[in-house]
């Protein structure tokens, strides 16, 4: 609520445009950007500015946008996209009437920080400005509107990419679609726009002439970071918001004391928690809200979603999501921890391992070639290379239980629903299918045979 001088602010987000350049069936501004949709990362900077009101513009059939938002956002729906200034208009039924300022943002536009905003609205409250556009300057400004300035530097009008004259074309100043408006003078300057340009649309930044040709008071406010105003059009602007914010987002962890080796190859999303001292390798990707604990060493080549990672663990070329990693637990090279796992303090899950829904304990290894679903399995324990439990009947699955301390020889099949009791053994290539006792010594294959100066007598029928 309120600004410089306590009054009204509103906030209108023009979301309706078909994005024809992203060549998509999803709607353009729910493409994600660092798995965010774009518009949901202007409707978060907004609320960190708060408003009285804020207002999404959207297209025919935008019912995914509104069901995406929800209740963070009142929506107005403009049937046909006639422009940025028409979709304005549509806010009339709910702004028209009101005193304050109202900020303008495009939907495509998911970089422009709440700070910007911000610093935006105060100015204009400041300039006491009937409008205030916010611009940037770019060495390619190929597609924006650019900035036209009297004599005395101040905004006169804003000229679109597409109607701009040679002379126009060399101006490096853009609109970056970003303004604040007295909300009267907003509403009445737009009922004057008209569509008479190439486009043939009503375009909002029009309202920047009709004011000064009323000798209103308009003001830009020019950001020094041209990269946070770029609009998304289509897939290459879409690959270099990711870039850009990805790019913050790694700065801002490696300020938090957070190694990144190679940060271009490294992505981490936005409600991800990382400790101190923590050292992520190239190619990893970490998303959705996970955390990791300092000293942690991630990647090279890993997917991390939705995870805890404990103190100390060491995590290399494996996927892991949903799942709790203990501390200073190995996983991998080549590990799969797949859902509702939870893998012990110490544990060690190795070479070519998969992991679902299961628990190992404190201090237990499955090092190599093996398969655990839906399992408990104790401390201690020792999985011998290429065990697998059978918990799937084709049916139903089952639950396997290995005790404590139990340890498990090679290539055995472990036939859900079984336990296998504390401190117990497994002989190698055994196929359980009975609840090994505590203590015991469970063995389940066929006893070897060996036939002696069998080659010989073979050798000799050959040769008869
Ligand atoms: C617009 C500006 C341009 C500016 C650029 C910044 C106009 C005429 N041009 O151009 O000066 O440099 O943004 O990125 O405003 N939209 C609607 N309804 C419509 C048309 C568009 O809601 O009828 C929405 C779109 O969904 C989009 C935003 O308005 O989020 C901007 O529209 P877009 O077509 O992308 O405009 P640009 O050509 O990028
Ligand atoms: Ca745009």
């Amino acid at each position: 609520m309120g600004g410089y001088f306590m009054v009204k602010r509103f906030a209108v987000i023009l979301a309706a445009g078909q994005g024809t350049r992203m060549k998509s069936k999803l709607y353009k501004v729910l493409h994600p950007v660092v798995g965010r949709p774009m518009v949901q990362h202007v409707v978060d900077q907004l609320q960190a500015v708060q408003f009285d009101q804020l207002i999404t513009v959207v297209g025919h059939g935008a019912e995914q946008v509104i069901e995406k938002i929800g209740n963070q956002s009142e929506f107005v729906i403009q049937d046909e996209q006639l422009g940025t200034g028409h979709a304005v208009l549509k806010t009339e039924d709910l702004l028209g009437n009101e005193e304050g300022t109202t900020i303008v943002v495009c939907g495509d536009a998911p970089l422009i920080t709440s700070e910007t905003y911000k610093a935006l609205l105060d100015y204009h409250e400041q300039e006491g400005a009937m409008a205030t556009v916010l611009t940037a300057n770019t060495s390619d400004p190929a597609g924006y509107g650019r900035i036209i300035r009297n004599e005395s530097n101040q905004v006169e009008r804003i000229v679109e990419h597409k109607d701009a004259n040679e002379a126009e074309l060399l101006i490096t100043e853009t609109n970056a679609g970003t303004y604040c408006f007295d909300n009267k003078a907003l509403f009445a300057a737009l009922k004057n726009v008209s569509n008479d340009n190439v486009q043939g649309e009503y375009y909002l930044p029009d309202v920047i002439e009709i004011l000064r040709s009323q000798s209103e008071k308009v003001s830009g406010f020019l950001t020094t970071d041209f990269d946070e105003t770029i609009g998304i059009n289509d897939r290459v602007t879409l690959a270099q918001a990711e870039k850009i914010m990805k790019r913050k987002i790694n700065e801002q962890h490696m300020r938090n004391g957070v190694t990144i080796i190679d940060p271009d190859h490294t992505y981490i999303g936005l409600d991800v928690t990382i400790a101190q001292d923590v050292i992520i390798q190239p190619g990893t990707m970490i998303t959705g809200v996970t955390s990791i604990a300092s000293g942690a060493e991630i990647g090279v080549g890993t997917e991390i979603d939705h995870c805890i990672i404990g103190e100390s663990a060491v995590i290399s070329h494996s996927v892991l999501k949903d799942s709790h990693i203990g501390k200073q637990a190995v996983v991998g090279p080549y590990a799969n921890i797949r859902p509702e796992s939870t893998i012990g303090d110490h544990a060690k899950v190795g070479h070519f391992v998969e992991i679902k829904k299961s628990t190992i304990g404190n201090n237990s290894k499955v090092p190599h070639l093996s398969y655990i679903g839906d399992a408990e399995i104790g401390r201690n324990v020792n999985v011998g290379c290429g065990t697998i439990t059978v918990n799937y009947d084709g049916k139903d699955k089952y639950a396997t239980e290995i005790g404590d301390h139990a340890f498990i020889g090679c290539n055995t099949n472990l036939i859900a629903p079984v336990k296998i009791g504390e401190g117990s053994y497994v002989a190698a290539g055994s196929t359980i299918n009975k609840d090994v006792p505590s203590e015991a010594l469970g063995i389940a294959r066929a006893r070897q045979v060996n036939k002696l100066d069998y080659a010989r007598s073979v050798k000799n029928q050959k040769k008869d």
